[in-house]
């Protein structure tokens, strides 16, 4: 089974003064907190047994509104780990480690919006998966972005994180699926420019060994690292719920 990572940590600056006493995360997209959108997708995807990763300052505010885990389901069951600080997307999933105990894991930003159920996806990789999955959609903003480009046979070629000028218009997404050797390629990393383990570096080690699927997300995708994009998002869950 699959296990399931929620990156619920990070600094916010990009959104202050509203992230400046709480969680990113725990902001509302209409009617929930954020953090339930990425919850509901792991749930979606048939996910029971999740880590989220919070900061040290927020991490009593996730537990009282998550808690178990119990409320989301039969058999769900949450855990936590506390990232002391914003080291980067792949150490932060390296705080699963003990927690993945050799299978088979899966990671979503806790600031992402999907409409996509991935379950297909996630059963096939549980079955004969290997290597890592990644998602992409096109975007009008690449260079916010990890960028992948793509071969005429949609296989993916590269993988750049927030390049000046994109090779493609094709944006990852904040969900990734990896076989059991995630862990050991996340300890060849070394911290980029900006001092972070970058998701995008893990990746192309991936992508070196020709092990990198990239999926195509035929619904919404959203990420809430802006204003604007956080306030569009807002307005999806606003439409669905009034469907
Ligand atoms: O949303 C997709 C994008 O996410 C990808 O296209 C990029 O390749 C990837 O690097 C990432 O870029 P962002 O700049 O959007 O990442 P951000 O710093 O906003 O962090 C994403 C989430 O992870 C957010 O919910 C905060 C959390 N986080 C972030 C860092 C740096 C952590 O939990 N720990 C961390 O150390």
């Amino acid at each position: 089974m699959i296990k399931g990572v929620i990156l619920a940590g990070g600094a916010g600056t990009r959104l202050h003064p509203i992230t400046k006493v709480t969680s990113k995360q725990l902001l509302p997209l209409y009617n929930k907190p954020m953090i339930y959108f990425p919850i509901q997708t792991l749930l979606e995807a048939g996910v029971k047994e999740i880590l989220i990763i919070v900061a040290p300052e927020h991490s009593g505010d996730f537990i009282n509104l998550l808690g178990s885990g119990k409320q989301f389901g039969e058999g769900v069951k949450f855990s936590y780990e506390v990232q002391d600080q914003p080291l980067g997307l792949a150490h932060g999933l390296g705080l699963a480690r003990d927690f993945a105990k050799g299978s088979k894991c899966s990671l979503i930003l806790g600031d992402n919006l999907f409409t996509d159920s991935f379950k297909k996806e996630f059963d096939e990789f549980d079955e004969s998966g290997e290597g890592a999955v990644i998602f992409a959609t096109e975007v009008p903003d690449a260079r916010r972005f990890g960028v992948i480009e793509f071969d005429d046979q949609m296989n993916a070629v590269s993988i750049e994180e927030k390049p000046e000028n994109p090779k493609s218009n094709y944006a990852q997404t904040g969900l990734y699926i990896y076989d059991e050797y995630v862990f050991d390629y996340i300890d060849q990393l070394t911290p980029s420019a900006r001092g972070e383990l970058e998701i995008t570096d893990l990746h192309k080690i991936y992508l070196a060994k020709d092990q990198l699927k990239a999926g195509i997300v035929e619904g919404v995708w959203q990420d809430t690292g802006t204003f604007e994009s956080m306030f569009e998002a807002a307005e999806i869950v606003k439409n669905m719920e009034n469907k």
